[in-house]
């Protein structure tokens, strides 16, 4: 069996991550699970998820002498909250849980977020395994620690950094994802494209019919791309707080204040970071910070992969910016990462609003 491997540099927190084909089928978690406090734990996961590959995991487990049992959640964003967390730390402890159990967080970022939260917070932290199950849950949020929950006045307002004991990125879980997930996914691993330029950038364009095809090695060597990436930014600024991160919002400031507009129901996650991404790539062009031909093969790129660019015709730009506004990453002014080539990501202060306007506008026709 061959894989992927990168480490994620933090000293005493440091971690593997490994991305391949059939990780938990083939492979042994002796070799890839590092030696945990204890050999007992829970896997968390959700409806969805488990009939397909609860059992599988719980085996690969068992088989390394890690005995556990199984904490199925409701799915959906909307269970990522105070309630289910609860029910969640009951369960914990109700399966015998001690300090040196573990947790392993099997499904996508929701599940990685509340499973992560738990475990960084019951009987003040456990061991935690990362088993991602989406695209995005691979190349973003099971790597770098932050976990949390939403509350009513906004998401992932409650959580804290914790990193896992280790990442397991199999890539044949993709076989199951629905192809709207798969396209929302593939909305961050562009956005990586943007930030990281030409070498990622050359392997999406001359790889996009097997990724779209879920060619297990092409969606490996994707995965593995990202994950180098967003592990270089984790490692830069753990917690977040020195600005190195920022870069990875490029195509939020829109994005967000889209699906907040819709309220999270019009758009993933992804097609709002694509249509953001587009945003930001046109206002670089007309501000000339971003030349044509970036801009054309950055937005060729967004089409071939089939994810949306336009704004909608129906939204209110002052509305939109009022919003951004009021995002939580804006600070005194309006913020936003723009690209001055490709692989040259900038944090832009004081952006010029009655600019931006003119160019949101213009995102509604945007056409290749
Ligand atoms: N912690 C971080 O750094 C970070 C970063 C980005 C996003 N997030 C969070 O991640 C969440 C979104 O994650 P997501 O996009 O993975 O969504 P998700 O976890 O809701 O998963 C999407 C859907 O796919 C299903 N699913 C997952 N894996 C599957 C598989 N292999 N086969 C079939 N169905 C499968 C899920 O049950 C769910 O219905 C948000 O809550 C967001 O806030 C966190």
């Amino acid at each position: 069996m061959t894989f992927h491997k990168l480490t994620v540099s933090l000293q005493s927190r440091s971690y593997p991550i490994y991305i391949g084909s059939g990780l938990t089928r083939t492979s042994s978690a002796v070799e890839l699970v590092p030696i945990m406090r204890g050999q007992n734990g829970v896997v968390v996961t959700n409806k969805t998820i488990a009939p397909l590959y609860l059992e599988q995991v719980q085996k690969w487990l068992h088989d390394a002498g890690y005995t556990n049992s199984a904490i199925i959640l409701p799915d959906g964003e909307e269970y990522k909250n105070h309630e289910t967390l609860l029910g969640l730390y009951q369960d914990m402890f109700a399966a015998g849980l001690q300090r040196n159990s573990f947790v392993c967080a099997l499904g996508g970022g929701v599940i990685g977020d509340l499973a992560g939260y738990a475990a960084a917070t019951y009987m003040r932290g456990v061991d935690l395994l990362q088993i991602p199950t989406t695209i995005l849950a691979q190349v973003d949020s099971a790597i770098g620690g932050k976990n949390g929950v939403n509350m009513e006045g906004g998401k992932n307002l409650v959580g804290t950094t914790c990193q896992p004991r280790v990442v397991i990125s199999d890539v044949d879980f993709m076989k199951t994802l629905p192809e709207r997930e798969i396209l929302s996914g593939l909305g961050e691993v562009l956005k990586y494209g943007l930030l990281a330029g030409d070498d990622f950038i050359s392997f999406l364009e001359m790889n996009k019919s097997e990724i779209l095809a879920r060619d297990p090695r092409s969606l490996a060597t994707m995965i593995h791309y990202c994950s180098r990436i967003k592990a270089d930014y984790v490692v830069r600024d753990e917690y977040d707080r020195l600005g190195v991160r920022a870069a990875l919002n490029l195509g939020h400031t829109v994005g967000h204040a889209l699906e907040k507009m819709y309220a999270y129901k019009q758009f993933t996650h992804g097609e709002a970071i694509a249509i953001g991404s587009a945003a930001a790539l046109m206002f670089a062009n007309e501000t000339k910070l971003l030349a044509d031909t970036a801009l054309q093969r950055a937005l060729q790129l967004f089409s071939d992969f089939g994810l949306p660019m336009q704004i909608p015709e129906e939204v209110d730009i002052d509305k939109m910016i009022e919003i951004m506004g009021r995002d939580k990453k804006a600070e005194d002014s309006l913020s936003m990462v723009l690209l001055h080539g490709l692989g040259d990501p900038h944090l832009e202060k004081n952006i010029d609003l009655s600019k931006l306007k003119n160019v949101l506008q213009k995102c509604k026709q945007l056409q290749l």
